[in-house]
């Protein structure tokens, strides 16, 4: 049974003093548009290498029961030599299209959160544009580390609610293994790589998609980063983990409060995938019974920005997600990067602009 830590335990650890809270503001003002952003269909793609905790005892100085014990992650997948990010990432949009019963034709903005581009330049959303065959749609990369699906989210929802766009695709998709140092046995036993989306359109449910709480705190860039030489993760990584509780806590607060509603209300917690015990962490701290918790980081470990369409994903085919549900999304990166939104689970009717 892995350990939960409470906020008093991290302070008497010694946590850093948070950055001061953005001050709440009460309610979101109303869209001035009137149009509402909501959640249609879900995909997800994984590669098929799995590469086990065993796998990488067999090479570093680690063993099974520290990492699972430690992390909750048993195996992850990694993208095989050669392989385009972008492929991986084309496929978890085409399942979300046929999820939401859309088509490519439907698309005008494609947004893809992502560190690990095939290429520095071009970005990935122009090629899963290219791939699904959503032609001439706008297509842009958005680069929030681990918090980057909150971000994208929060920009599609926006672009729908101005009526800039009808129906946006939202795809985090990370190759991280790129970027892990496969000798340090720290990081190396963390990191997986996978791709999930979601389309993102007018709805009508009242609490949609629209109203996202996201910070930064840029003095913290030291603690977790990667720098374009060395392209190799490198983490303070307690420290790391005592920010993403504290950060992902108030901000689930924060949005809660914006939205009118308390822990007891969500029907499911769905926080960036990074560790099982930042998620229980936080998850205590909010109040939120352990059955209405997402937890997927076994098979997949940290995937980064695909971590939570992934884990919404995994949450519907395993029945702890149904239409019509309140969502709670947190999430915390590299940056630091923050945020977290309350979401209905799935609209049904397509409103057009
Ligand atoms: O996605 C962005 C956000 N990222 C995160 O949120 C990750 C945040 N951090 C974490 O998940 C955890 O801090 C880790 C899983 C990275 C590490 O867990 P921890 O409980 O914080 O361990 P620690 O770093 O404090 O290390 C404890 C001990 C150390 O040994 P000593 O100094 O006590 O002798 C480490 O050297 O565990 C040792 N250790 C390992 N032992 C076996 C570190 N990595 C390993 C390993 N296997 N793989």
């Amino acid at each position: 049974m892995a350990d939960v830590v409470t906020r008093d335990d991290l302070l008497q650890l010694g946590a850093r003093p948070a950055p001061e809270p953005a001050p709440v503001r009460r309610r979101w003002p109303p869209r001035p548009t009137g149009l509402r952003a909501g959640i249609f269909g879900v995909g997800a793609a994984l590669p098929e290498r799995v590469i086990t905790n065993a796998d990488i005892a067999a090479r570093l100085d680690t063993n099974d029961e520290w990492i699972v014990r430690r992390t909750g992650i048993r195996e992850r997948r990694n993208l095989a030599d050669g392989q385009p990010l972008a492929e991986l990432a084309a496929r978890s949009c085409e399942r979300a299209l046929i999820d939401a019963g859309r088509s490519a034709a439907d698309i005008d903005h494609v947004i893809v959160s992502t560190i690990t581009a095939d290429r520095v330049t071009p970005g990935l959303a122009p090629d899963v544009a290219l791939r699904i065959g959503a032609h001439g749609a706008a297509a842009v990369d958005v680069n929030a580390a681990c918090a980057g699906f909150l971000y994208a989210l929060d920009q599609a929802a926006a672009l729908v609610e101005s009526g800039r766009a009808r129906t946006v695709l939202v795809c985090g998709a990370e190759a991280l293994s790129r970027l892990t140092d496969h000798e340090d046995r720290g990081t190396a036993i963390l990191f997986g790589d996978g791709a999930g989306a979601v389309v993102v359109a007018g709805g009508e449910m009242d609490l949609g998609c629209g109203g996202f709480e996201l910070h930064s705190d840029g003095a913290a860039a030291d603690l977790l980063y990667a720098e374009v030489d060395e392209r190799k993760l490198r983490m303070e990584g307690s420290e790391v983990y005592r920010h993403a509780v504290a950060r992902m806590v108030e901000a689930t607060f924060a949005a809660l409060e914006r939205a009118g509603l308390g822990p007891t209300d969500l029907d499911l917690f769905v926080a960036h995938q990074a560790n099982s015990r930042i998620i229980e962490a936080a998850a205590a701290e909010l109040g939120v019974a352990p059955e209405r918790v997402a937890l997927h980081v076994e098979h997949v470990a940290n995937t980064s920005s695909a971590s939570i369409p992934l884990a919404l994903w995994q949450a519907e085919r395993d029945g702890q997600l149904r239409p019509g549900d309140t969502v709670g999304l947190a999430a915390f990166g590299a940056g630091f990067v923050w945020g977290a939104g309350i979401v209905r689970w799935k609209e049904r009717v397509h409103v057009c602009a």
